[in-house]
């Protein structure tokens, strides 16, 4: 095995991917709580919620609910997702200090997601960069879509690095490659971390599975061989996107901490506490956790 990093940091999606695709509409105390007990079991980074259009994603139309009701600890940061200016307004309304914008490496998903070609959808994010950095806010730039597009199929690893390459011009902090629909496998990843390198250091760049033919881990294993060292999950598997059909969940927060664990790399999470934390949003939900760890530990 190559050298890998020996701390990760986990970027807990689960109060934002984990819940934007459920039916049932959660109550915004217990999303409140969820997100509170993601940052008292020690991630970092807790992903809470999107400004998106209430439209788009009913089950996050309480965004600014949602903020203004979480405590915020020190030490954790709380990204939200930013889809144009007004999301940002309601952002900073809210009281959000950090933002996710973002697009695809496939233009029918940027259609069907966002509503915009993918040099539109840079277009408009340019203004809410410009404005996010001068509030002195961090921002990251997600991509979809990089390893297959549920209405174009394979999508060139070359046309990952042309979006990531426009976005990081913007002035992204950090950028995450999405699996939307979890095809990647391991090798897919090391090329795409071959071409990606020469444009942005492993360091910035966070890798997004979702587990839909159950790749994930081999996925993060292959990442973490090519130095990444940023990786994004949803507390119990929960997850998907509603414009990317056939999309199962996110890799699983504890199967991911379960790994990482195992092989002695830090996160500085707490399995247990986050097995607790998925107990307590999987009562609203109509459908078990997927994660394999919570349910070793539930058993
Ligand atoms: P549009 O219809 O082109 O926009 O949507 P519009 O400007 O014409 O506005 C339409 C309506 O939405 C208007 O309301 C606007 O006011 C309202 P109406 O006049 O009809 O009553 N609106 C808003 N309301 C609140 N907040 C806003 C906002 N913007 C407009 N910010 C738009 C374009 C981008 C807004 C829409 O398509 C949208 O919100 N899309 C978001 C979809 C989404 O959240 N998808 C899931 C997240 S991405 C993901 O899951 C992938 C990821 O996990 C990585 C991976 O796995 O690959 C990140
Ligand atoms: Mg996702």
């Amino acid at each position: 095995m190559g050298a890998i990093p020996s701390r990760v940091t986990v970027v807990e999606v689960g109060p934002r991917d984990g819940l934007q695709n459920e039916k049932e509409v959660v109550p915004t105390d217990r999303k409140v709580a969820f997100i509170e007990a993601l940052a008292d079991a020690g991630l970092q980074v807790v992903e809470a919620t999107s400004f998106v259009s209430p439209k788009s994603i009913p089950q996050l139309a309480d965004a600014d609910e949602v903020m203004r009701r979480v405590r915020f600890r020190d030490g954790v940061r709380y990204p939200v997702l930013v889809p144009n200016e007004r999301g940002l307004d309601r952002a900073i309304t809210a009281g959000a200090r950090e933002i996710a914008v973002f697009t695809a490496a496939s233009e029918s998903f940027a259609r069907a997601n966002i509503n915009a070609s993918i040099a539109e959808s840079i277009a408009r994010f340019e203004p809410v960069v410009q404005r996010a950095k001068a509030e002195g806010m961090r921002v990251r730039g997600y991509v979809s879509t990089c390893f297959g597009c549920p209405y174009e199929g394979r999508v060139s690893p070359q046309a990952v690095v042309d979006v990531a390459s426009r976005l990081l011009a913007l002035g992204i902090d950090e950028l995450s490659i999405g699996d939307t629909i979890g095809v990647a496998t391991p090798n897919q990843v090391v090329d795409l971390c071959g071409l990606l390198f020469a444009h942005v250091e492993p360091a910035r760049c966070a890798m997004h599975f979702h587990d839909t033919r159950g790749t994930a881990l081999a996925n993060v294993l292959a990442a973490l061989q090519c130095g990444i060292a940023i990786f994004d999950s949803a507390a119990g598997g929960f997850g998907g996107c509603p414009y990317a059909p056939g999309a199962a969940g996110n890799l699983a927060t504890e199967d991911l901490l379960y790994m990482l664990h195992g092989m002695k790399i830090e996160t500085g999470v707490s399995l247990e506490k986050v097995v607790a934390a998925t107990s307590l949003i999987a009562g609203s939900l109509s459908h078990a956790p997927t994660s394999k760890a919570w349910q070793a530990l539930c058993r």
